[in-house]
């Protein structure tokens, strides 16, 4: 069933299968897979889940608890292109549309596609 309001729990579930969808991405997967490796169980992803929870509650729901600078790994990546980008967008927008009603997915993509497009215009791609 689609939710119909967001709680930390469905942020979770949105978190942990947008990174299952991303981890078989031939395009995306393998930005992870460099910094995090291919298991979401193991010690490097698990704070990178938290964080990504943390983050999504700041952005839809105003909670303080995400204080770090979403940028700055995105910085160090030298080779990010508008293609990936838009593959990334694709992927997350395909996880919300299954985890949530219209209504509320179109707030997470409205969201991401903004912060996208900041990521692309820091970045010089755009
Ligand atoms: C081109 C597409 C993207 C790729 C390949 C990518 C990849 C990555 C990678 C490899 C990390 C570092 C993982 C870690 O060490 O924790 C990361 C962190 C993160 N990404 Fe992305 N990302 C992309 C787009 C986005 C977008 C569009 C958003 C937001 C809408 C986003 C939000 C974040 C956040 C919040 C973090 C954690 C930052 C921190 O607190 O350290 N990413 N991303």
């Amino acid at each position: 069933m689609l939710a119909d309001k967001i709680t930390k729990d469905n942020i979770e579930t949105m978190v942990m299968n947008f990174y299952r969808r991303v981890l078989k991405d031939d395009l995306v997967g393998p930005y992870f897979i460099e910094e995090l490796g291919d298991d979401m169980d193991n010690k490097y992803w698990q704070p990178h889940l938290k964080r990504l929870v943390d983050f999504w509650e700041s952005v839809v729901q105003g909670d303080t608890s995400y204080k770090r600078n979403p940028f700055t790994p995105h910085m160090m990546m030298e080779d990010l292109n508008l293609e990936v980008f838009e593959r990334w967008l694709k992927l997350f927008f395909e996880t919300v549309d299954e985890v949530y009603e219209p209504q509320i997915a179109d707030r997470f993509k409205e969201r991401s596609n903004t912060i996208a497009g900041n990521f692309m215009r820091n970045l010089g791609l755009v």
